[in-house]
């Protein structure tokens, strides 16, 4: 089959997990010893980004807290790599909490976020953790343990949610998290009633979106909203804007215009598919005109992590009339972001053995590997980009299909045919990188009794790197502490 470049969806790698693919035999005996998939961490990088978050508080002459929303990533060894800093944690369960307590950070750099449980709630306010409140209900609660219990006040916050625009509407979409803005006045008369055990910290958002302009709304919205409790007597410090900045996963710009362009083209008919049975990430042919919205995510990104929180914080609010981190400054608010993803940029990767390369009948290269869609869920997250074939060798490029090891029709690692620079064959490995949010465990499972991967923390060491389990990770490791 000819393969077009314009196909190609060339990853973008750099730092350690560069130097870590340049050495395909040792990540191969490491595959033999640990098994397929496997997880490669990069604890010092999620220390190095989080650095370069700080930074930008300080462009801005902003306070606040950076919490990485653990839930990005199960390892230890990236909590650990955070530890040691200034950098807090998000948690969202019970589980989470008790990691990083375990990892040994102390309450006071705790956020716990999410859905909650009587027992997260609980010990989140023993360690003396921000609870940053998602419903009314939550909160009765809350100060129905804590007046009991203790220790009080507890520090919360509030997470609002569906922000009006004042002027042209802009359209923020609906959450089923939060309390939203117009029952801002109810939250605050029950705060009232519960002054003694609970201390109103501030007011938050988290959106799921990559769209500034919607972004730059709701921190507006909290704005408000902090002017709106300051008058009913609360003083509150604190704004906590979520995570959701981002992360630019490929190399080459053209490469994601072209492909983007012809996968429409293919939808048409005018070229061969370019995905399994045609799928069309939300874009479909009707009657010769494409129809739907290409549902993926915008994988190359020129702004992105902390220079999107910089565009952010840089927006000019139309209603107040400055831009939004002056408005922080002049009232003296912290800022508390909440990134998972953007923290988690090159900071891992997931290895997967080739088993087996079949041809189908009609021509379809269909190449199996020991692991799955749910140990490599960047479909889910409809990230597209190519995995990287170790070793290198001379050869012509191929397409192909990776299927999945479970006994599932659509067990595809991604529904699109990759371009791979050879044929792969059986014992090769794929290397997936920048797979550390969201995308190496936080849908795997045990279906079908396969096993979830290991992973492996490496670090720089002696001119190279070296590597331990996750679980034997600490920031002494290696020479670069
Ligand atoms: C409350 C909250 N904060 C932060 C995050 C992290 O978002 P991201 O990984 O996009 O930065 C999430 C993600 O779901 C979230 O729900």
């Amino acid at each position: 089959m000819r393969v077009e470049p314009e196909l190609i969806l060339e990853p973008m790698v750099d730092g350690l997990l560069s130097d870590v693919l340049a050495e395909p035999e040792r990540l191969s005996t490491m595959v033999e010893a640990l098994g397929s998939p496997l997880n490669v961490v990069v604890p010092e990088r999620i220390a190095e980004n989080a650095e370069k978050y700080r930074a930008l508080y300080q462009t801005h002459r902003l306070r606040g807290r950076t919490y990485f929303a653990h839930k990005a990533n199960r390892s230890s060894a990236l909590i650990h790599g955070l530890v040691a800093g200034r950098c807090g944690v998000d948690v969202s369960s019970l589980g989470e909490l008790r990691h990083v307590l375990a990892v040994g950070f102390t309450g006071d750099r705790v956020i716990a976020t999410g859905p909650k449980d009587a027992e997260f709630l609980w010990l989140a306010a023993r360690v003396g953790a921000v609870v940053n409140a998602d419903s009314r209900e939550e909160l009765a609660e809350l100060a129905a343990m804590v007046a009991r219990f203790g220790p009080a006040p507890v520090p919360v916050m509030i997470r609002l949610s569906g922000f009006d625009s004042p002027g042209v509407p802009i359209l923020s979409r609906p959450s089923r998290f939060g309390i939203h803005t117009r029952e801002l006045d109810a939250v605050l008369d029950l705060l009232d009633e519960h002054r003694d055990v609970l201390h109103l910290l501030g007011l938050s958002y988290h959106l799921d979106t990559t769209g500034v302009e919607e972004k730059a709304l709701a921190l507006e919205g909290c704005l408000l909203a902090m002017h709106r409790a300051r008058n009913r007597g609360f003083t509150p410090t604190a704004v906590d804007i979520g995570g959701g900045f981002g992360v630019n996963y490929l190399a080459d710009r053209s490469q994601w215009e072209n492909y983007t362009t012809e996968l429409g083209i293919a939808l048409l008919g005018g070229r061969p598919p370019m995905t399994w049975q045609n799928h069309g990430y939300g874009l479909r042919a009707e009657a010769g005109t494409l129809r739907g919205a290409l549902g993926v995510y915008p994988a190359y990104r020129e702004v992105s992590g902390p220079r999107y929180l910089d565009e952010l914080l840089s927006w000019e609010s139309p209603s107040l009339g400055r831009t939004l981190a002056t408005l922080l400054l002049e009232n003296l608010y912290e800022l508390y972001i909440e990134p998972g993803r953007g923290l988690t940029d090159q900071c891992g990767l997931t290895l997967a053995r080739v088993v087996e390369v079949r041809t189908t009948l009609n021509g379809e290269v269909l190449v199996r590997v020991a692991a799955n869609s749910h140990d490599v869920s960047t479909e889910d997250h409809a990230v597209l980009m190519d995995p990287v074939l170790l070793p290198e060798r001379p050869g012509t490029p191929v397409g192909v299909y990776l299927t999945g090891n479970l006994c599932l029709e659509d067990d595809f690692l991604t529904r699109r045919r990759v371009t791979l620079p050879r044929e792969p064959a059986p014992g090769d490995l794929l290397a997936f990188v920048n797979t550390a949010g969201y995308f190496m465990d936080f849908a795997a499972d045990h279906a079908l009794m396969q096993p979830i991967a290991h992973t492996v923390a490496v670090y720089r060491d002696a001119g190279g790197w070296s590597w331990c389990l996750d679980e034997q990770y600490w920031p002494g490791k290696g020479d670069s502490s």
